[in-house]
């Protein structure tokens, strides 16, 4: 569990929260789930810290536990009531531990988890974040069970800002929470509410301030990112005034929806080099019958259009994607037109899940059909394919030069830096954090696995054709 750190960056002051209730002691937050809810854990660390908490990775150190959750698969909520099971018999030792349970699995469970978990002591949903020190003063003087869920409409939590921070490189920045396409395998719709975007001034005063505090990039956080829209202005639109930031360096974007990548888009991708040349396309399914089912609302044809269109204006382009097996319905047949999607895309990463039905879905009512082996064996096919692909791609990038951001220590080896190049493709390198972090450099590639690289340092960063003179080491 990391630490988030601190950052220089300081809301504007009308964003502070009015009067907080004090409260010592320390916190520990546990983190499921996307970026949103990562991004989430930061904005909640710095509602307690502004209350006076300190941040500890431990829950044995801690007074406050949060558990901030996940619910798109049947599995992200069996870890929560497992980890809640543990902190149990931490809380027969320290009685007076506050437990509290936010994000997507407490929103759909709402007062159940109280049931199921009676030594919980707050359950709020993702658009009540700010309500949080509230909520922890009420347990504090002795309330039990204190409650509180989103309303579908009700405004996200976009004027928390997040001032503790994961990095202090890459920044994120919720541009819109909340979905409207109710794809009928997923529960974001009902856990994150209805699609609502926030004002391009306050990203932009966001961004802002994150390139003052020395982030070199930003990642545009939303459901489905690019349905953004504020009035006239488009996420295409919204993505050439954050380009124009000054000091922000790189700009990533997550998660779009195939249907909603535009013309516009693709030719801003190609037009402003500060976007990075990468996007995830999630297809779930290669097969029409089943996008048909899923409500996808594109066929497999539509589909590669678009990826032809994105690789035309921007060839370079790195391409992910999210693929789910076994979906009500499924068969061998249809299973083969998302290895034949795979195999035509040859997509640079890929996340693959197997069908977990979920309640309130449309596709709950179909059951899950398809037997656990089949999801297994076609699983393990679809990640063999691709991972071959990754491989070869990976490979044929030994001995290139890769522009990277040095963004922490390597989850590999303590003593190298990692880093993302444009691509969003991982690369390590022997590197000496207080003169790198946070820097750009020229990596030779000299190292290819599957799903990372590993390279030497070339040029410092300053440097725009590293062919052309790097600054050398
Ligand atoms: N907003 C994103 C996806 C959010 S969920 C988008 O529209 O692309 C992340 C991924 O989890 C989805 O892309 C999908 O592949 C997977 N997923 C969602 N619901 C699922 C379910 N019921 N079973 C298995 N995988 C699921
Ligand atoms: Fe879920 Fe579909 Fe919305 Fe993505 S677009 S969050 S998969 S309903
Ligand atoms: Fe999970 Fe909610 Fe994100 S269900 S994937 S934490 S939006």
């Amino acid at each position: 569990m990391a630490i988030l750190v601190p950052t220089v960056m300081a809301p504007p002051v009308d964003r502070l929260p009015d009067s907080l209730p004090r409260l010592s002691g320390r916190f520990c937050i546990y983190t499921y789930g996307c970026q949103m809810n990562e991004h989430d854990s930061e904005k909640i660390a710095s509602l307690l810290q502004q209350m006076g908490l300190q941040a500890v990775a431990e829950p044995e150190a801690a007074d406050v536990v949060v558990l901030n959750t996940c619910s798109v698969r049947e599995k992200a909520g069996q870890k929560v009531f497992s980890e809640l099971g543990k902190l149990k018999r931490i809380k027969q030792r320290r009685p007076h531990m506050v437990i509290a349970v936010c994000g997507c699995l407490a929103q759909q469970e709402g007062e159940r988890i109280f049931r199921q978990a009676p030594h919980v002591d707050v359950v709020f949903g993702p658009r009540n974040i700010p309500e949080f020190p509230e909520l922890l003063r009420r347990v504090v003087q002795g309330e039990r069970r204190v409650l509180s869920l989103s309303r579908p409409r009700q405004r996200p939590a976009f004027d928390q800002w997040a001032v503790y921070r994961r990095s202090p490189v890459v920044g994120y920045v919720t541009i819109m929470e909340g979905c409207d396409k109710f794809c009928t395998f997923c529960i974001v719709p009902f856990t994150r509410g209805r699609e609502t975007c926030r004002p391009p001034r306050d990203i932009l005063m966001e961004v802002q301030a994150l390139a003052e505090a020395g982030y070199r990039e930003v990642v545009l956080l939303g459901q489905t990112v690019n349905s953004y829209r504020w009035e006239d202005v488009t996420f295409a639109a919204l993505l050439r005034m954050v380009h124009g930031v000054e000091g922000i360096r790189r700009i990533r974007f997550v998660s779009p929806h195939p249907s909603d990548v535009t013309d516009e888009l693709i030719e801003t991708l190609r037009d402003y080099p500060k976007i990075a040349r990468h996007i995830h396309l999630p297809l779930q399914s290669g097969s029409d019958r089943i996008l048909r089912a899923m409500r996808r609302t594109y066929t497999q044809r539509e589909y590669l259009e678009k990826v032809e269109k994105l690789r035309k204006a921007v060839p370079d382009i790195a391409i992910g994607t999210d693929i789910i097996v076994g979906f009500p319905g499924e068969t061998e047949e249809d299973f083969q037109e998302t290895l034949k999607v795979v195999r035509l895309v040859e997509y640079d990463s890929m996340f693959s899940f197997k069908y977990s039905p979920r309640p309130f879905t449309t596709a709950w009512k179909f059951g899950d059909p398809v037997p656990d082996g089949v999801k297994t064996d076609r699983i393990l096919r679809l990640q063999a394919l691709q991972e071959e692909i990754q491989l070869r791609k990976h490979r044929a990038l030994i001995g290139s030069l890769q522009e990277v951001l040095f963004e922490g220590p390597s989850k590999k080896r303590p003593d190298e830096l990692e880093g993302r190049t444009t691509h969003n493709r991982v690369v390590n390198v022997p590197a000496d954090p207080s003169r790198w972090l946070g820097r750009f450099a020229w990596v030779r590639i000299t190292e290819a696995g599957p799903h990372s690289l590993r390279g030497e340092l070339v040029g410092a960063e300053g440097t725009d054709q590293p062919l052309s003179g790097p600054e050398r080491l």
